[in-house]
């Protein structure tokens, strides 16, 4: 017999149906407009959105960048804030006049990585309680592929980070690739790079590179971006170490427009999902961080130096210099549910040696998927974002989904129990005796997505896993300060065969207690819902719409008519002015 979950006493909102229709839909007395989409002017002089994709790369260097994701909330006073907005990539198909296949010229290059990086913009609250963009703020700034940026930590300046246009191996260029993000208590926006390896190519058919660089997907013919063809530090025959300076975790100060963003290389070099930052018991600030690939690993960072919550000042490079771990699952006999380690990522410790390839520290981070490796971390199904409870006691982790588990290298266990799995699980972990920075913790799944109308078994899902509620592939994930859980989707959108009946992606609403997980939201044809940002007072959420329309799908979001699809924030608050999803 399935054991349902109790009714939650967290939520109080009533579940929406799946759906596939081209809207987005919340639940009965809540309310959901866009805020902002692609193309919408954020800087003083940019011209208004121009559907015809002939707009230049000027004009996108003021615009709100492409894909929206991961996003931050930074209050400036009552009614007035900044939000801080990942835009992860761009969709090729409506970015232009055209698809985007043939040869880009020199400024469709440019507008490409305008369409890249990160948005700041101020949002302010009118008499109705309704936020809206303020086009005009000081504070309003772009981050593209392009803004100079600085390298911190214990890979700045070392020999593989340097290039022919940046000798000291500290300065690069600009950020892409932005997926989900963290922020800190000291009011800092933490931005994670990560499928940086689809923007370098070579005009030459192939490119001998080390197998530390293949192992993050680097290769000549990766050209759809073509950013090599106008921009040459992005061909890989030519700068072979410019690929080193992506993959960080980016910390910008979102106050001061004119501040350099900070590539902390401390925390490792990887395809970095979000950065999920608590401060332990200890007074050590402690960041999670998955790597989204199949097969990849799940980290740790611990900082040297202790959060000062009397000044903000001081705590300002406290991600320039730690220790990084990786964890390593082991499971109870025949139980999905465990006990984990965390190893540490130190040269001259658990084999991370000049004899085994790891010449100093920098190569350690700069090839921390080698490393992983070679301290032996369990292959996960790709580690997408993490969420730490506000309790501070248990930590989450959406696995998306791994269509390569069972595979060579990628044994069926622990965390990962299903063989070619679809659906994707949300782990959880307890760190002993609720300290951070302590190498052993307890883990069991929070939840095994799956399909209980077409599936048996493992397949059909953990227990609170529903006809009524069920969706495959987690991905964002956050917590709100009720505890809350919130789930975001980057699923399979057929509504067909194993994933029948789950409709378009979604946002859904869990408890952490009783395991209730409840349907908040459906997106519209084609996208994904990723990106989640509180209002302090909890009375409005911000969520991402990302690529409503991918692949000329046929979706009019959300403009309606027969408008062109365009990736958007949109607002959601309670009709009654109440806390979200209370
Ligand atoms: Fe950008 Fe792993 O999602
Ligand atoms: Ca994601
Ligand atoms: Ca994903």
């Amino acid at each position: 017999a399935v054991t349902r979950p109790e009714p939650s006493k967290l939520m109080g909102f009533k579940a929406v149906p799946a759906s596939t229709a081209d809207t987005f839909v919340v639940p009965e007395g809540y309310v959901a407009k866009p805020l902002i989409s692609w193309g919408d002017p954020i800087l003083k002089g940019a011209p208004a959105f121009d559907a015809s994709g002939t707009q230049n790369a000027a004009a996108q260097a003021g615009q709100f960048g492409d894909n929206t994701d991961g996003m931050s909330f930074f209050p400036l006073d009552e009614d007035r804030a900044l939000l801080a907005v990942n835009n992860e990539y761009i969709n090729p198909e409506y970015l232009f006049a055209h698809q985007g296949k043939q040869d880009l010229t020199a400024d469709e290059v440019k507008k490409s990585q305008a369409a890249h990086g990160v948005s700041i913009f101020e949002i302010r609250r009118n008499a109705k309680g309704e936020w809206q963009v303020n086009r005009d703020s000081d504070h309003n700034r772009r981050i593209t592929a392009y803004t100079p940026m600085e390298l911190t930590g214990p890979a700045a300046g070392h020999a593989l980070m340097k290039t022919a246009a940046d000798p000291s191996g500290r300065k690069p260029l600009g950020t892409f690739n932005n997926c989900a993000n963290g922020e800190t208590p000291w009011g800092t926006y933490l931005t994670c790079e990560e499928n940086f390896h689809k923007y370098f190519a070579s005009a030459q058919d192939d490119v001998a590179l080390p197998a530390r660089d293949t192992r993050y997907g680097l290769k000549a013919g990766n050209r759809d971006y073509q950013w090599y063809r106008h921009d040459e530090r992005f061909d890989l025959a030519k700068h072979p170490n410019e690929p080193h300076r992506f993959g960080w975790v980016v910390e910008i100060d979102p106050m001061d427009p004119t501040a350099t963003p900070k590539k902390r290389t401390a925390l490792g070099r990887f395809k970095h999902e979000n950065a999920a930052l608590t401060i332990d018991p200890s007074g050590h600030v402690v960041v999670y961080l998955g790597d989204d690939e199949r097969g990849e690993h799940l980290y740790k960072f611990v900082s040297k130096a202790k959060y000062n919550p009397n000044n903000q000042q001081a705590n300002r490079d406290l991600l320039e210099e730690g220790t990084l771990y990786v964890a390593r699952f082991s499971a109870n006999d025949g139980e999905i549910k465990g006990q984990g380690e965390w190893i540490e990522l130190t040269h001259g410790k658990n084999g991370l040696t000049a004899e085994n390839g790891f010449a100093d520290q920098a190569e350690v981070l700069i090839f921390a998927r080698e490393a992983a490796t070679q301290v032996g971390a369990t292959t996960m199904d790709r580690p997408e974002w993490v969420a730490v409870h506000p309790d501070n006691k248990a930590v989450f982790c959406t696995l998306t989904n791994n269509k390569n588990r069972g595979k060579e290298g990628q044994p069926v266990g622990g965390p990962n129990p299903r063989a070619k799995n679809n659906y994707g699980q949300i782990v959880r972990w307890w760190p002993h005796q609720g300290n951070h920075v302590d190498s052993r913790f307890d883990w069991d799944l929070f939840a095994m997505a799956g399909n209980p109308t077409v599936a048996e078994g493992l397949y059909a899902g953990s227990d609170n896993i529903t006809a009524d509620n069920m969706f495959n592939s987690p991905d964002g994930l956050g917590f709100d300060a009720a505890g809350r859980l919130w789930i975001q989707t980057d699923g399979k959108y057929s509504n067909e065969g194993e994933f029948a009946g789950m409709g378009n992606n979604q946002m859904l609403c869990a408890d952490p207690q009783t395991g209730e997980i409840r349907r908040f939201a459906t997106g519209p044809i084609a996208c994904e819902i990723t990106g989640l940002a509180f209002s302090p007072d909890q009375r409005t959420v911000f969520i991402g719409v990302q690529h409503p329309g991918e692949e000329l799908a046929p979706s009019h979001f959300p403009g309606g008519g027969n408008s062109k699809p365009r990736s958007t924030i949109m607002v959601v608050q309670r009709e009654d002015g109440g806390v979200i999803g209370a």
